[in-house]
């Protein structure tokens, strides 16, 4: 059994940062890692044009400790809104490299989202032109629709009509949950990928809900049963490059996670690449581990493998990390995977 490690810098193909306090605080947590990663656009006030893209990647770069080798892939939030102009020239000028569309009301501010696909479908028809993907958060709203079905149905109902209409749109279905996404995602060819978090290889909905609620374990799309993690640690696991790493880290600070209504978001950057080297290994798959973190994602983005590298090692006693992140905006607790991890990175 091998206890060193060495892949390509990897990359997260899905991460929040927000602004502000927050953005300053969780910011080097990614970068000490990471080589680049795909902002989410969800801030308030959603990042919907060139010019507020623009502006939130001057902020990251500012925030970023000095030495950093770190590029955030910006991206745009896609609204009923949005001018096509102003998405292909964010494109063609190099800063954006997906549009993330959210069905308003799906999950942490996608209220100034997407209600009607038909009415983004001119924004949509100009990226299937150009080549720019399309970053989905697979959930319908219904609230007629279970919240364990959202993504199923969508697939159905959303995803599949979509795609039928749109084949050349390039599309990653983010956060995948599900045996049925793990299914979609394969009926697809070079067009289609998924993103896979960290925490969903790792948790099933009994962490959140079984011996007392756990509100730092609830995100969404929220953990599935026990089948469905298991067909995600496969999917991830299987050497696929249609399967790759989006962490999905979403911090919240603690006084909105441990709240009567509770904001959904686990915050995994700190530990990410432990916890994924344990899984790989558990998996007997730490071979397929540089694919998932470091080629997969780069390649469905058109951007060359890092020519960095990040060491793992594991060693006999457990790793520690603290429990919570201090930022400016408060306290944020980083995901507890709940049993002891022996990888750590290398410095
Ligand atoms: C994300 C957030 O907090 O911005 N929350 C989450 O549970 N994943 C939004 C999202 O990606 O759904
Ligand atoms: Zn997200």
């Amino acid at each position: 059994m091998s206890d060193r490690l060495t892949i390509p810098r990897p990359d997260d193909m899905h991460l929040h940062l927000r602004d502000g306090a927050m953005l300053a605080g969780v910011l080097p947590e990614t970068a000490r890692h990471f080589g680049r990663a795909i902002i989410m656009p969800n801030l308030v006030p959603p990042v919907v044009t060139m010019a507020e893209a623009q502006a939130y990647r001057a902020r990251i770069m500012a925030a970023l400790p000095k030495g950093a080798d770190f590029t955030p892939l910006m991206t745009l939030y896609l609204t009923e809104g949005t001018d096509a102009a102003d998405v292909a020239a964010a494109h063609s000028a190099g800063l954006i490299h997906a549009v993330k569309l959210y069905p308003a009301g799906a999950t942490t501010n996608s209220h100034g989202g997407v209600r009607d696909i038909t009415r983004v479908l001119p924004v949509l028809e100009k990226m299937a032109e150009i080549g720019l993907p399309l970053c989905i958060h697979g959930e319908v709203t219904d609230p007629d629709v279970d919240i364990f079905d959202r993504e199923a149905v969508f697939i159905d109902t959303v995803l599949d009509p979509l795609r039928r209409r749109l084949p050349q749109l390039r599309v990653v279905m983010e956060h995948i949950t599900t045996s049925q996404g793990v299914d979609y995602a394969r009926t697809g060819g070079d067009s289609l990928a998924a993103t896979i978090t960290t925490h969903h290889l790792i948790i099933n909905r009994n962490h959140i809900l079984a011996g007392g609620i756990k509100p730092h374990y609830y995100c969404l799309p929220v953990a599935k049963r026990e089948s469905h993690r298991l067909a995600l640690r496969a999917a991830a696991t299987s050497g696929e490059a249609r399967f790759f790493l989006g962490t999905d880290s979403a911090p919240h600070i603690d006084a909105l996670k441990e709240h009567a209504c509770g904001c959904a978001g686990c915050f995994t950057a700190t530990n990410t690449m432990p916890l994924l080297a344990h899984v790989f290994e558990e998996m007997g798959a730490l071979d397929r581990l540089a694919g998932f973190t470091s080629r997969f994602g780069a390649a469905f983005y058109g951007l060359p493998v890092s020519g960095k590298t990040l060491t793992l090692t594991k060693s006999a006693a457990p790793t520690i990390w603290p429990e919570k992140l201090d930022t400016g905006a408060g306290p944020v607790t980083i995901f507890n995977p709940g049993f002891p991890v022996f990888w750590q990175v290398a410095d």
